[in-house]
């Protein structure tokens, strides 16, 4: 069995970290099994988008980096797939395995299964039913080509189901991305990043985190502006630390929204170490650059609450037992707010700070997930293993 593992954007790094040493670890018992090559297609390509995710989760050097880069949904799909066709009648794989929902993931699964190349898609099957989310319509394209799809909690089979895929083309097996974080926990303990925002110790389980990314939530100036309203109200109760994704800082820049934000960290975070100990603002949020995955892991698991838009981190926040709340109108992820600490709150002012005092008052508790018990890539390559 020939695998090309596939790789773009941010979260795609954590979820293929724990599957390539699983890989490994099977062909160190079984030698020359399964022969895996890793392509980063360069849809991130950033240091803090990228290059910080490979040391920290040690993920070999990509074999071949296709150096994409940005662009529009279209060009961007279509130099991945341009520049993947030529690698894989080069490579000539028997699988192409990708993942999550990103541009990459269609671009490659699509172009796979083509030149009649299996695909296998881990964490298939999530739907969040809203298909003017760009990551909706490639999970359901990527599902339907895929021939071997792994699925991260039960809805997803259900939904796979609904689809017509047929059943013995889906596992479940539990959650890749709760892998690296169980695999990662103690060494991200190790982080100095609460040293170097200031945190004191005092403070400690007394901050809230804030990702945000989504269109649908930072390419509106008034949707944008309302969700900074909230939380600037929400900072006065609780100072509130925001590593900013660069598609969120452009569109700052561009609405001219800077006012909301402390940037005294922003440009150079890691210097700032001895400057800023005397706390963080509460009357703003406080901006700081993307982070790598030790030191974002750290400052989640110190947090009280953490408001995302992103999916990774309502699983995270789950397992880690810390109130989430969910800056969309759905989540293709129900499980975190079933056994989860997730509640969803949209986007709208009045509804983002009644979650925020309802999880302050009565905090979710959380129930682990089924098979989200560190095992999830070990399970893969077992099946993996009965195709070689
Ligand atoms: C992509 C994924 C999204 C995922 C997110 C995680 C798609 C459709 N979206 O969204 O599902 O949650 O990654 O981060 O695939 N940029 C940089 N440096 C980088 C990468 C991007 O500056 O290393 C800037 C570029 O200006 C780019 C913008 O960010 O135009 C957006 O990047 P893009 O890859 O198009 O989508 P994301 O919003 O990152």
């Amino acid at each position: 069995m020939k695998v090309i593992n596939v790789v773009g954007a941010r979260p795609n790094f954590v979820k293929i970290a724990s599957i390539i040493r699983a890989i490994d670890k099977y062909n160190s018992i079984y030698p020359n099994r399964i022969d895996q090559i890793l392509v980063h297609t360069g849809q991130h390509y950033d240091e803090n988008m990228s290059r910080l995710f490979f040391l920290d989760l040690a993920i070999p050097k990509p074999d071949i980096n296709l150096e994409v880069g940005s662009s529009s949904h279209a060009e961007q799909t279509a130099e991945i797939m341009t520049r993947f066709e030529k690698v894989c009648l080069n490579e000539n794989p028997t699988h192409v395995l990708v993942v999550g929902d990103v541009n990459s993931t269609i671009a490659c699964a699509l172009v796979a299964t083509k030149l009649g190349i299996k695909v296998i898609h881990v964490e298939a099957g999530l739907r969040s039913f809203d298909r003017s989310m760009p990551e909706e319509i490639n999970r359901i394209l990527t599902d339907a080509i895929s021939d071997i799809l792994f699925t991260s909690e039960e809805s997803a089979n259900a939904n796979l189901n609904r689809e017509g895929i047929s059943p013995e083309k889906i596992f479940f097996v539990g959650n890749v991305m709760i892998d690296t974080l169980f695999e990662q926990r103690e060494k991200a303990n190790k982080s100095n990043i609460l040293d170097c925002i200031g945190i004191k110790k005092e403070v400690i389980s007394k901050y809230g985190v804030l990702t945000l990314h989504r269109p649908a939530n930072v390419d509106d100036k008034e949707v944008f502006k309302e969700i900074l309203e909230a939380l600037k109200f929400i900072a006065v109760n609780i100072p509130i630390i925001f590593p900013i994704h660069p598609r969120t800082l452009q569109t700052i820049n561009m609405y001219d929204l800077k006012d909301y934000f402390t940037w005294e960290l922003f440009n150079d975070i890691y210097a700032h170490k001895e400057a800023i100990t005397d706390g963080i603002s509460n009357d703003l949020i406080n901006a700081i650059p993307p982070l790598g995955y030790l030191d974002f892991l750290h400052l989640l698991s110190n947090a009280a609450i953490v408001f995302t838009d992103s999916g990774g981190i309502q699983e995270e926040t789950t397992v880690l037992g810390i109130p989430c709340i969910t800056i969309r109108d759905n989540t293709e992820r129900p499980i975190t707010v079933s056994n989860g600490t997730n509640i969803i709150a949209g986007n709208r002012r009045e509804n983002i700070i009644g979650s925020f005092f309802s999880q302050l008052n009565h905090p979710k508790k959380t129930q682990l997930p089924p098979l989200w018990d560190g095992k999830a890539a070990e399970r893969i390559v077992e099946i993996l293993s009965r195709y070689t």
